[in-house]
């Protein structure tokens, strides 16, 4: 549906306070200072060296110099894009969150589509999964949604995520492959983390490849808590749902595609709202009531399991509308600091591993390549309100704070800003009993592997089940090490021996010998080996 003329909102009224339109003004330095020739430097005679005297010289290309920031260590290729969010009812009875009560508010957000694995001048139509991050301007503060494009993951606990991506990046001896998962030690880490094959099921399935950022689903992959204000609380998965459907290229489209337009995603996403078609993603929830925690033959603290929606339905509750293109790619889609701990009253967190050690390293590595803890200050990732506390100071400080009082409490300052403690007052962590020793182990409840993948390939038509097996040959194929293609076929024999023999067929790898559809309770050799190191009870 076409929107009529966007209405400003208050976070692009904001951003347009930093906007600067170069257009027509006389060229300056970074001083103001009116320049009279940029494209000859400052020399001693005509053929003469260039003098050091020439501050214009100097500060142009120091500029340039500088001019790269690191690229995000995932996620590194990315494209956003501005719009709003609204509620269709009040979600009153689930949580106090303000923007999910009043249909008649547009809450501004801006989402950066990604891939994970390739660096930032990758190709677009890649197999790979695809990041769905969303950044909510509440008026209560900054709520960051930060998914993919599948609704689980290749791990249980984010202790292993260094693991994964330095497995499944370019090989760190040559850089090669740059943007594919065709590798031996990806495909080594995979069968020595069989918890992986789930997620691998979607990846090389139809999903892996999308056809346009705007056909695509989003999930929160975590189980977070939605609490109302009477402070009852319970568990929930987001998901983002296209209007256009879910799309995705053929194996041979992607390849060719990323030759002849390696921005094939990003130029459909531009154009398309360009051309007004905005596109549009329903919020959905999957509820799932705490007395019901254990009611699963899975455990809902799992990443890498889905909550079949024939068990719990998904509810659409909103809609979110991309209606703007940003206008600067660096200061607004490179700049963009998504964080799991960007949570407002009424959305809280579940004892999930994988979601408590994404917790702490957004935070952590936004630090580094933000250049400091001032990055909250870019205009991209300002609240739409103004904040206040005592934090001060730090590499590019722009906040000029007043007075001279920077810490609390103290009794020189009138109206002090206070923690404001109480039922509509500053953010209370729910109040979850947790009594445990320490160990450092898994749940026995998060070692059934293969069961949710089997699910999925029994769900596939056969025309999907067809791609699947081709790109297992593609990406197992091109593994060097022929005892990392005989583990893949062992380990998909796991979740189903015919698509095993089919793996195996076009690998080069032996048949599977026994069959093994059976509920698997098996762990995995990494999990195994945990186990061995388990305090003692
Ligand atoms: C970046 C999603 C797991 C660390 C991202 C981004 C997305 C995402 C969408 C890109 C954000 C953007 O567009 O700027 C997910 C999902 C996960 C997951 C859905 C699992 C459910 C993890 C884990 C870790 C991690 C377990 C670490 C322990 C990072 C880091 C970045 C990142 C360091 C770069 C952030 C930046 O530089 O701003 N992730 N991720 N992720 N993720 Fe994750």
């Amino acid at each position: 549906t076409k929107q009529p003329e966007n209405e400003p909102n208050k976070k692009q009224q904001q951003l347009e306070d930093f906007k600067v339109d170069h257009e027509g003004q006389d060229l300056t330095t970074n001083q103001g200072t009116k320049v009279s020739n940029t494209s000859d430097s400052l020399k001693a005679g005509e053929r003469g060296p260039t003098i050091m005297e020439d501050f214009h010289f100097r500060e142009k290309v120091t500029h340039f110099d500088h001019e790269r920031i690191p690229e995000r260590v995932v996620h590194a290729r990315g494209f956003g894009v501005h719009g709003y969010f609204q509620v269709y009812e009040p979600l009153t009875d689930l949580t106090k969150a303000k923007f999910l009560q009043d249909p008649n508010v547009k809450t501004p957000v801006f989402v950066r589509f990604s891939t994970v694995v390739g660096s930032r001048g990758s190709a677009d139509t890649v197999r790979d999964v695809r990041g769905f991050a969303t950044k909510f301007y509440t008026e209560e503060g900054n709520f960051d949604l930060v998914g993919n494009n599948m609704p689980i993951f290749f791990i249980q606990d984010a202790i292993k995520f260094p693991d994964l991506v330095h497995a499944i990046k370019p090989e760190p001896n040559n850089e090669i492959p740059q943007a594919s998962a065709a590798h031996d030690t990806f495909w080594d880490w995979v069968v020595n983390n069989q918890e992986t094959a789930h997620m691998i099921m979607w990846l090389l399935s139809d999903r892996g490849i999308p056809r346009s950022f705007r056909m695509m689903e989003g999930f929160g992959v975590h189980t977070f808590r939605l609490v109302n204000s009477e402070g009852k609380a319970r568990f929930v998965k987001f998901h983002w749902k296209p209007k256009l459907g879910v799309h995705s290229l053929t194996w041979d489209e992607a390849q060719k595609i990323a030759g002849k337009d390696p921005d094939f995603n990003r130029r459909d996403l531009w154009d398309a709202i360009n051309d007004g078609e905005y596109p549009e993603f329903e919020l959905g929830l999957q509820v799932i009531e705490e007395e019901q925690e254990f009611d699963f033959d899975f455990d809902i603290l799992d990443a890498t399991k889905i909550w079949p929606e024939e068990q719990v339905p998904v509810k659409i509750v909103g809609k979110m509308t991309l209606d703007r293109n940003q206008d600067n790619f660096f200061t607004e889609t490179e700049q963009a600091a998504f964080h799991l701990g960007n949570v407002v009253p009424g959305i809280d967190f579940t004892n999930d591993p994988l979601l408590q050690g994404r917790l702490f390293s957004y935070l952590d590595t936004q630090l580094l390549r933000l250049g400091g803890p001032n990055f909250h200050e870019i205009p991209i990732n300002r609240p739409i309100i103004q904040y206040y506390n005592n934090q001060r100071d730090g590499f590019h400080r722009m906040t000029i704070d007043k007075g001279k009082v920077s810490y609390f409490p103290n009794s020189i300052r009138q109206n002090d800003p206070t923690p404001a403690p109480g039922k509509d007052g500053g953010y209370e962590h729910y109040q979850e009993k947790v009594d445990g020793r320490k160990v450092r182990t898994r749940s026995e409840s998060f070692n059934d592997h293969f069961s949710q993948a089997r699910l999925f390939w029994n769900s596939m038509s056969p025309a999907e089940k067809k791609h699947i097996i081709k790109a297992f040959y593609f990406e197992v194929g091109n593994v060097k090490d022929k005892k990392i293609r005989q583990k893949v076929v062992d380990m998909f024999n796991q979740v189903d021996h015919d698509l095993a023999k089919e793996i195996a067929k076009g690998i080069g790898a032996n048949q599977p010998t026994k069959k093994n559809n059976a509920a698997i309770t098996e762990t995995s050799p990494a999990l195994s080996q945990e186990n061995t190191n388990k305090s003692p009870e």
